[in-house]
């Protein structure tokens, strides 16, 4: 087979870039923007391979010109930006990086929830603006942590980690699996009002009894969980069940004083909805690794003191972030050796794919 053209958008650590260079000829765009979909277009053009990141939007259009694409690793665990039916329909395997960044995915997470928590954004501007003036009883009065409930929204590997940490905490914890937005209630009574359909399954199994018997933790439906908890973060994948899970309806539903967590993707959120509980009060605060039109951030975010941003570093530990690359770089060098990535997220494509290798 002829060298094959990788293309890397962003950069690849130099001992992988070593690595991906025994398979082929390796193109990369250290980009400091997303690119647009025209310069996309362009790169994809001669690509055989694509070594992506979740910015990068696989516009049907990029597609449609990739004619040589044979495969995408993208370098996350989240691939929302990635239509995979349709890049299965074109027999391009793509491959993701599960497992190697829950620890730091929930650091950050946890994190965030320390910093809305106790305020330490906030005071640490309070210092740096000279407005500190000594010891005060009553300065920066923040929630307590320990004997609250945390609200796990969704119960994957990275929950789990959060769900580990929040027990060295003594927090409670509670969670939800397989979350869908709720359809917008008909008017009650109407032969279709769904207010009494219960829209999550939550017949228990094994997981959740495992859960139970090791963190304490219990299964609740969403609206429950948001009734229930002091501190919600949301751990489940973007599709069309979650996008805008947590909208007015499902802000409300929260405490007054709660806090809520975002380290999944922006659209898991409605966030102009969030914007209003915040300047209403309605909730306490939110901690945001991730934003609706990345990197935009409403001035609305940027001004409210309630809220604690970071620009989705939720992995971003130099240990994981290399992590991540490896894994990307090793199914590139898998597949192009013939064995299925572990990793291949329409593995049921390879015995296909491999045999069109020539
Ligand atoms: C990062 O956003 C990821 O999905 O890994």
């Amino acid at each position: 087979m002829a060298a094959i053209r990788i293309l890397c958008l962003g950069k690849l650590p130099q001992d992988l870039l070593i690595d991906l260079h025994t398979v082929g000829h390796v193109i990369t765009i250290d980009r400091d923007q997303t690119l647009g979909e025209v310069e996309l277009c362009a790169h994809l053009k001669d690509a055989d391979v694509l070594l992506s990141e979740p910015q990068d939007t696989l516009y049907q259009s990029a597609l449609d010109q990739a004619s040589r694409l044979k495969l995408i690793a993208q370098r996350a665990v989240g691939y929302d930006n990635i239509p995979l039916d349709d890049v299965t329909k074109r027999s391009i395997l793509v491959t993701n990086t599960p497992g190697v960044l829950d620890n730091a995915t929930a650091d950050l997470a946890f994190g965030l929830l320390l910093a809305c928590a106790r305020r330490i954004p906030e005071a640490d501007r309070y210092i740096r603006e000279g407005h500190w003036q000594g010891f005060q009883s009553d300065l920066m009065l923040g929630a307590e942590i320990s004997g609250k409930t945390l609200g796990l929204v969704g119960m994957g590997r990275i929950a789990l980690a959060m769900a580990r940490r929040a027990r060295g905490f003594d927090l409670n914890v509670i969670y939800c699996r397989k979350p869908q937005k709720r359809a917008a209630a008909a008017p009650s009574g109407s032969a279709t009002d769904n207010s009494v359909i219960p829209y999550e399954a939550v017949a228990l199994d094994a997981k959740d009894k495992e859960l139970t018997k090791t963190l304490s933790a219990r299964r609740v439906s969403l609206d429950e969980l948001l009734n229930e908890s002091d501190f919600v973060s949301l751990h489940c994948p973007l599709n069309a069940d979650t996008r805008e899970l947590i909208g007015a309806r499902e802000l409300a539903l929260m405490k007054t004083g709660s806090i809520l967590i975002n380290t999944g993707r922006g659209k898991l959120l409605d966030e102009l909805a969030l914007i209003e509980a915040l300047q209403s009060g309605s909730i306490r605060g939110a901690g945001l690794d991730v934003f609706y039109n990345e990197p935009e951030v409403p001035q609305a975010l940027l001004e409210a003191p309630n809220a604690v941003l970071t620009p989705h570093i939720g992995s971003a530990s130099q240990e994981t972030r290399h992590a991540m690359a490896k894994l990307a770089t090793d199914s590139v060098l898998a597949a192009f050796s013939g064995k299925l990535p572990p990793n291949a997220l329409n593995g049921q494509i390879f015995d296909h794919w491999v045999k069109n290798l020539v």
